[in-house]
């Protein structure tokens, strides 16, 4: 390969410590029967490569092999997790995030009733993805169940079962499941929904869970002015001829938009029953009117009353979370498919039922080249990393037919990036600084161009997506607010400097209008391009910081499944070695809190260069996920890292000026709030 890499060897030179010892763990492949390990690194790279080239053209696979193994074994791009395990393996399924859907009966014949999906999550966890489940459509605890005369548990006790599921299989054996469950705020239940996790529950219930609400503009609105809003039940009500109460439901917090209007015209011809006045479909007031007829809508609650409690769970135990469903339909490039309700366990793949997404990250680090941006290197680098994804559609076995037919629908692939962090540390840029979220919005914006680039180039290679609909496709860099928007709506005041913006000077030249024309002419091959995700192991195995989040820690103890690890950050030893300050008093002190904070024998670069999660003011957490959501068009992962200290106040603001800033969804996490996390966790000392 390039630079004079020859042997396995010397690449996995490239390998941390940390990096190998998780490989040894879970990725690299043993004989089943000696249990000795039959791979170095190098050969999962390798391995990883040839599966994703062998749905490539005969001749052309020997290059892309060694395109795909090139940037993998030089860590400038990783796969997900279920990628690097299961390529050229028993288990097919390469891809990290599902979205299920669950319909309010016990089996159907589309296999979507409850424990239809019950059955396809564990297959799913069994091969290592995650998965997503919107639960409104249950009925409410005590409602009437017709068949049996009997009372409805309600949607939080069918989580339970998947809770428990999820226990029982554990990711291939290898990492624990990870699930989202949402409700949506009409949801008569929402109540019991929020402190589903809170309180005495905490770290008792549903631990194999987040949990998000799905929010509307119109609740939010209704928070701002202190209105009420109605909870409805779901369940099927008996309007003339039709079966469509759930379309009442749904429709009420759309019918302003024409867009919407179309789809549920389109969706209600299709099942054959049509409720119209005249030629139109029925406004929210006589939706409404219906709704409360028919005994759908249970009561009326004061919407701030029900975001307080959202915001002292989340204060409390880091859920719920919010979910912006208008933001996440508006910005959905292939919003005519339908309506998104629910997103994979941690937020950046918002998707349509039984679709799924592969997902796989740059490490930004890598093109950090004397001081400057290697843009070329990373337009090279898209380019290959696109065509990765874009194959593993191909060459993932799918565990249900539903889950194959709504993938290749669409085929979204989600690129991401981790190693921001770093790769501001070597820059010289404090992560909680105006030019720091200014060459997040320049990089997620070149990244995107590039990524959309490429995938237009494959759709004239091998065809555009099935579901392509070149007129209605959303060209969601058209509606990206600018960085001042963003600024200013967070309350932050400044312009990025003279030197970020040389830095950033390539992104300039991008020509989204002509990108638009080549679209226009030669079609597309991914529904959706990008996306941020939390690179929770991937970024170890790269051996950088996590996705688009700050340091956590300068030194600390990191719990995996495997061990505990004792870390310290060797660009942070560097700093402290140029400065000489690497002495093992100044390193254990640091190691104890975990960051240099005030301490005043640091000197200043240091202290502001190295800020970690929990000394980053939450508004610049913030801002940096709303720079990268702007040019992306599915999701971005983040936790708002607060000090153990924050107040509900805190949490507050975050969650209304995520809505504001145009973010798809938002997740706190205050310090010591919990006893663990979810997916994965450090510990500070
Ligand atoms: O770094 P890695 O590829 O292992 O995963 P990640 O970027 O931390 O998480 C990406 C997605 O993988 C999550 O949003 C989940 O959908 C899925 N995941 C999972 O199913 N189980 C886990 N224990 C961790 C992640």
């Amino acid at each position: 390969g390039k630079g004079g890499w020859k042997s396995f060897d010397e690449r996995d030179l490239l390998i941390s410590y940390n990096a190998l010892k998780v490989l040894e763990a879970r990725y690299l492949l043993k004989d089943p029967n000696t249990l000795r390990y039959i791979e170095t690194p190098q050969m999962m790279f390798r391995r990883v490569a040839r599966h994703l080239a062998s749905v490539e053209p005969q001749e052309r696979r020997r290059e892309y092999e060694e395109k795909f193994y090139e940037i993998m074994s030089s860590l400038k791009f990783v796969p997900n997790t279920p990628a690097l395990m299961n390529s050229g393996t028993r288990l097919g399924i390469l891809s990290a995030c599902f979205v299920l859907p669950v319909r309010d009966s016990m089996t159907t014949k589309n296999g979507d009733g409850i424990y239809d999906t019950l059955r396809a999550m564990a297959l799913v966890h069994q091969q290592g993805g995650g998965t997503g489940f919107d639960f409104s459509e249950l009925r409410p605890k005590g409602d009437v169940v017709a068949s049996t005369a009997g009372v409805a548990s309600g949607p939080v006790s069918f989580m339970k079962i998947f809770d428990v599921s999820t226990d029982v299989v554990k990711q291939g054996g290898k990492r624990r499941g990870a699930n989202m469950g949402v409700m949506h705020v009409w949801h008569a239940d929402v109540e019991d929904f929020i402190k589903a996790k809170t309180g005495e529950l905490k770290d008792v219930q549903l631990q194999n869970f987040n949990i998000s609400v799905g929010v509307y503009d119109y609740f939010m609105n209704a928070v701002e002015r202190g209105a009420e809003v109605p909870v409805i039940t779901p369940r099927k009500t008996k309007i003339p001829g039709t079966d469509y109460d759930y379309y009442i439901v749904r429709a009420r917090n759309y019918m302003d938009e024409e867009w919407v209007q179309e789809e549920i015209l389109r969706e209600l011809e299709e099942r054959g029953s049509i409720y119209l006045d005249e030629s139109r479909i029925i406004t929210v007031d006589e939706a409404l009117v219906i709704a409360e007829r028919e005994g759908a809508v249970v009561k009326w609650v004061n919407a701030r009353t029900l975001f307080n409690e959202v915001v002292k769970g989340a204060w409390d135990s880091g859920d719920p979370g919010l979910l912006f469903i208008d933001e996440i339909n508006r910005r959905h490039p292939a919003w005519y498919l339908g309506k998104i309700q629910a997103t994979n366990p941690c937020g950046e793949e918002p998707l349509l039922p039984w679709e799924s997404c592969n997902l796989g990250s740059l490490n930004l680090e890598k093109f950090v080249v004397d001081g400057r941006i290697d843009w070329n290197g990373l337009a090279e680098t898209i380019r290959y990393a696109v065509r990765f994804l874009d194959n593993v559609v191909d060459a993932n076995r799918y565990p249900l037919r539903q889950i194959e037919e709504a993938t290749k629908r669409t085929r979204k692939v989600g690129l991401g990036v981790m190693g921001l962090a770093r790769m501001l540390i070597k820059l010289g840029i404090p992560y909680d600084s105006v030019d720091a979220v200014f060459l997040s919005y320049q990089l997620a914006k070149f990244i995107y161009y590039h990524a959309l680039h490429t995938s237009v180039e494959l759709a004239k290679e091998k065809g555009s997506f099935p579901a392509y609909d070149p007129v209605r496709y959303r060209d969601i860099w058209e509606t990206a607010r600018d960085l001042q928007e963003l600024l200013s709506t967070a309350g932050v005041h400044g312009e990025p400097s003279e030197y970020v913006r040389k830095l950033t000077a390539e992104v300039n030249k991008l020509d989204f209008s002509t990108l638009k024309d080549m679209r226009l002419r030669y079609g597309l091959r991914n529904a959706t391009v990008v996306s941020v995700a939390p690179t929770g192991t991937i970024s170890i195995i790269a051996g950088t910081s996590s996705s688009i989040e700050p340091l956590f820690a300068l030194a600390f103890i990191r719990n995996v499944a495997v061990g505990r690890f004792m870390e310290i950050d060797p660009l942070f030893l560097d700093y402290l070695r140029r400065y000489e300050l690497d002495t093992p008093e100044v390193v254990k002190k640091i190691a104890e809190s975990g960051e240099v904070g005030d301490n005043p024998f640091i000197p200043k670069t240091i202290r502001k260069l190295f800020r970690t999660a929990h000394e980053v003011p939450p508004m610049f957490h913030v801002l940096h996920q709303a720079a990268w959501q702007q040019w992306n068009d599915s999701g971005t992962s983040k936790t708002i890292n607060l000090r153990s200290e924050e107040t509900t106040e805190t949490v507050e603001r975050v969650y209304m000026t995520a809505w504001k800033l145009g973010i798809k969804g938002i997740t706190v996490y205050r310090d010591k709030s919990k006893s663990q996390q979810v997916i994965y966790f450090g510990i500070k000392k």
